[in-house]
């Protein structure tokens, strides 16, 4: 069996990543008897640079003809002063709708090789914590109405935001389902003491709620949940909330891990396709220079492995490597902390991976 994988590599270091999570992919493929067959396609500013368009149709069609697909980074200074619909994030935008892509899972996990990396205090994180966030992906403020006006003040932008029950309760589901594999706890976040849409959401997910009694079920505030998160993140397993709102706490989850250049992450729809991508940006700053942390895209392949191929003993594979480089003290830059140890380049973090691999 043959797997084809759309790989989107982007801007910046996502080039860099996105060779290093191939190399790793092979190597399970010669290991476990796998054919993956990868073929590259422009986006962001690199599609701007070659095409005119941070989104060309070739792109989206040859991610609709593949089993799966991998994505590194987008985005740059290069890009920044374009307006709205021609910048390199619309890319995003467009291809997480092109694939109907509306569940986002956001792991933030503290690694007990990194526990010292936490910008929390260590009593907070001595026991560790293992957050999924589930982010409604494909909807609400990010996707609705938005536009120029004038209005009392003169002229004025807009955008809105609209949830449908059916939106709610596709990606609601999606979460206590998650919720029900892992440790049957899920937190729901919302500002339902403000946004109709908040209200709707909340209602549509207590209707849910009936039809999982097994799941302990909390509904939050945004504005204390963006608070609780720091004060314990602990009390947290699967937490589900709406495009904007999970852009902002999945972000701010990934920085108690202290190591954003560890995480990876899955946006899936209906079909086994989804697409994996690490949290981290296209870090323009160190791109070229072969200084990026590769683990997060090699860690969103096994996940890819993991949901889209149901390869878990391969997915564990690379996990475990993962773990046993980090155990031996290798480092790159930006998890080096206060380690003794020298910082290695990706390249380098890249072959130990293959070497635990074996
Ligand atoms: C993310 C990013 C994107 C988003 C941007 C780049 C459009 O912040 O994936 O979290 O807001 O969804
Ligand atoms: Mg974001």
């Amino acid at each position: 069996m043959q797997y084809k994988i759309a790989l989107l590599k982007g801007d910046g270091i996502g080039p860099e990543i996105i060779d290093s999570a191939v190399s790793v992919m092979e190597c399970i493929g010669a290991k476990f008897g796998h054919d993956f067959q990868f073929t590259p396609y422009l986006i962001g500013g690199a599609a701007i640079d070659a095409l005119g368009i941070p989104l060309p149709q070739e792109t989206i069609d040859g991610c609709l003809a593949s089993d799966s697909v991998m994505l590194g980074a987008v985005g740059g200074p290069k890009w920044d002063h374009l307006s709205g619909e021609q910048r390199p994030e619309r890319a995003l935008l467009g291809i997480r709708a092109a694939l109907g892509l509306y569940t986002n899972l956001r792991p933030a996990k503290l690694f007990p090789a990194l526990r010292g990396a936490s910008p929390l205090r260590a009593d907070l994180v001595a026991a560790g914590f293992d957050i999924m966030i589930v982010r409604e992906l494909t909807g609400g403020i990010y996707f609705g109405e938005r536009g120029y006006r004038t209005g009392k003040y003169g002229e004025e932008a807009y955008d809105t935001e609209a949830y449908s029950v059916t939106e709610i309760e596709r990606i609601g589901r999606a979460a206590f389902e998650i919720a029900m594999k892992r440790s049957k706890r899920l937190a729901s976040v919302d500002k339902a003491n403000v946004l109709e849409t908040s209200r709707l959401w909340r209602k549509t997910m207590h209707r849910l709620a009936e039809e999982y009694p097994e799941v302990a079920y909390q509904d939050l505030f945004v504005d204390n949940a963006a608070m609780q998160l720091v004060r314990d993140p602990q009390q947290f397993d699967v937490i589900v909330t709406s495009n904007m709102f999970g852009d902002i706490l999945s972000d701010e989850a990934s920085q108690l891990t202290g190591s954003i250049g560890m995480l990876a992450s899955a946006s899936l729809g209906d079909t086994t396709r989804g697409m994996y991508e690490p949290i981290h940006g296209s870090a323009p700053d160190i791109s070229g220079q072969n200084k990026a942390n590769p683990i997060a895209t090699i860690l969103s392949a096994a996940m890819m492995l993991r949901y889209a191929f149901g390869f878990s003993a391969e997915a564990q594979c690379i996990e475990d490597a993962v773990d046993a480089v980090l155990a031996a003290g290798f480092r790159t830059a930006d998890i080096i902390g206060d380690s003794e140890a020298s910082a290695c380049s990706c390249t380098e973090m890249t072959a130990e991976i293959l070497k635990a691999i074996g």
